[in-house]
C-alpha cells in the first residue's frame, strides 16, 4: 500500500508552490474566511489545471510524447493552461474547444492563441463527442509520425489527481503550522479531480476537516456516484492506503443558472468581494461556488463549527468575456 504516490509516478515541476493561505475579511459568525490562493500558481498559467498538469505532462514525457491535445469550452482554464504549459515544455499542443466561435479572441481563448496552440473550435458538443474528435487527431498526427498524448476533459484522471493528491499534503502542512481549526475545505467541482484530490489526499494526510466540493456544473446528485467511481479508480491505480465512504463525499448545488451562466446575485457577490478583499473570483467556478457556500451558511443548510478553507482555484482571465454583466453592475451602483 502507498502513502506517497508521487514517488512513482512522473512529475514535472512547474506551480509556484507552496501557495499562501490568506485569512480573508470575510466572515460567518466567529468563523473565518482563510483562502489557499491557487490563484498565484504562476500568472498566465494560474489555477488548478497546473498541478494536475505537473503529473500530466510528466507522463507524457515519460511516455516520449511531442504533443498534448485536449479540449474544453472556448472559455476553458485547463485549455489555455495546457497550451501555455506545452510552449513552456517545448511541445505542440492541439486544442478541441466546443461553443461558438467569437468574433474577438478574448480570455482564455486569447492567451491559448497567443502560446501558439492549434485551437479548434466546432460548435457546441457533448463531452463524447470532444473526446472522439481528440483521438481522430491523435491518429492523424501519429499517421505523421508524432507522439500525441491525450489529456481528458480538465485533466481529471487517474494521473491529474495527484497533483491535489499532493496539494492536500500541501494543506496539511499550512494547517500545521498555524493554530487555526479548519473545520471545512471548499472548492469547486467541474470535472471532478480537484475535489477527488483533495479527498484523497485529506484521508493520506490525516486532515479532519470536511472536504465539501460546489457543483458548478450539474447537480450533486448527478456528481455524487461519478467522483466514487473516479476516487475508486484513483485508489486502485496507486494503490492508495487510505477509505473513502459515501458520506465523505460532501456536495452542494451550486450550477445557479446553469455552467458559465451568471445570475445577477453572483455577478454581485463577485464584484463586492473584489470590493472589499482584493481578491477576484471567476464567474464560471470559484464566484459561484463561494456565493453558492455563503447563501448556504445563511440560511442554515450548511452548518460551521470551524473555520473555512477555500481553494481558490483561479479563472480569472475569465472575468473579462463576461464585461458586459460587471460593467452593467458598476454603472448601476
Ligand atoms: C478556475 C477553475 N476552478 C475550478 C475548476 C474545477 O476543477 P475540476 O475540473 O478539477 O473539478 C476548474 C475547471 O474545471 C477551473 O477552471
Amino acid at each position: 500500500m502507498n502513502n506517497s504516490p508521487w514517488v512513482t509516478a512522473s512529475r514535472v515541476a512547474l506551480a509556484r508552490i507552496p501557495t499562501p493561505v490568506e485569512t480573508c475579511k470575510y466572515q460567518w459568525g466567529s468563523h473565518r474566511l482563510l483562502i489557499k490562493r491557487d490563484d498565484l500558481t504562476d500568472c498566465p498559467m494560474s489555477g488548478n489545471k497546473i498541478r494536475k498538469l505537473e503529473y500530466l505532462v510528466g507522463d507524457a514525457l515519460a511516455h516520449d510524447c511531442d504533443t498534448l491535445i485536449t479540449c474544453g469550452g472556448v472559455q476553458s482554464n485547463h485549455a489555455r493552461a495546457t497550451a501555455i504549459v506545452a510552449r513552456r515544455m517545448g511541445l505542440d499542443c492541439v486544442l478541441v474547444l466546443s461553443g461558438d466561435a467569437p468574433a474577438e479572441f478574448d480570455g482564455n481563448l486569447l492567451l491559448s492563441k497567443l502560446s501558439g496552440a492549434d485551437v479548434r473550435i466546432y460548435p457546441d458538443a457533448g463531452s463524447d463527442q470532444r473526446a472522439e474528435r481528440m483521438h481522430r487527431i491523435a491518429d492523424e498526427l501519429r499517421d505523421q509520425d508524432r507522439r500525441p498524448y491525450i489529456i481528458t476533459s480538465g485533466g481529471s484522471d487517474e494521473v491529474g489527481v495527484l497533483g491535489y493528491v499532493k496539494g492536500a499534503g500541501e494543506i496539511a502542512d499550512d494547517l500545521s503550522q498555524s493554530a487555526q481549526r479548519v473545520s471545512t475545505i471548499l472548492a469547486a467541482v467541474g470535472s471532478g479531480g480537484t475535489y477527488a484530490g483533495l479527498l484523497l489526499g485529506a484521508k493520506l494526510f490525516g486532515l479532519e476537516a470536511a472536504i465539501v466540493g460546489a457543483s458548478v456544473d450539474s447537480t450533486p446528485d448527478f456528481w455524487h456516484p461519478r467522483l466514487r467511481d473516479y476516487i475508486d479508480r484513483s485508489i486502485e491505480r496507486w494503490r492508495l492506503d487510505v477509505r473513502v465512504s459515501d458520506d465523505d463525499i460532501v456536495l452542494i448545488p451550486a450550477a445557479g443558472r446553469g455552467y458559465a451562466l451568471s445570475t445577477d446575485a453572483e455577478i454581485e457577490f463577485i464584484a463586492k468581494f473584489a470590493g472589499t478583499t482584493g481578491i477576484y473570483l471567476d464567474p464560471v467556478y470559484t464566484g459561484k461556488t463561494l456565493y453558492a457556500f455563503d447563501q448556504a451558511v445563511n440560511d442554515g443548510r450548511v452548518k460551521l463549527d470551524g473555520d473555512v478553507l477555500f481553494v481558490h482555484t483561479g479563472g480569472i482571465f475569465g472575468l473579462f468575456p463576461q464585461r458586459e454583466r460587471f460593467n452593467q453592475y458598476i454603472n448601476q451602483t
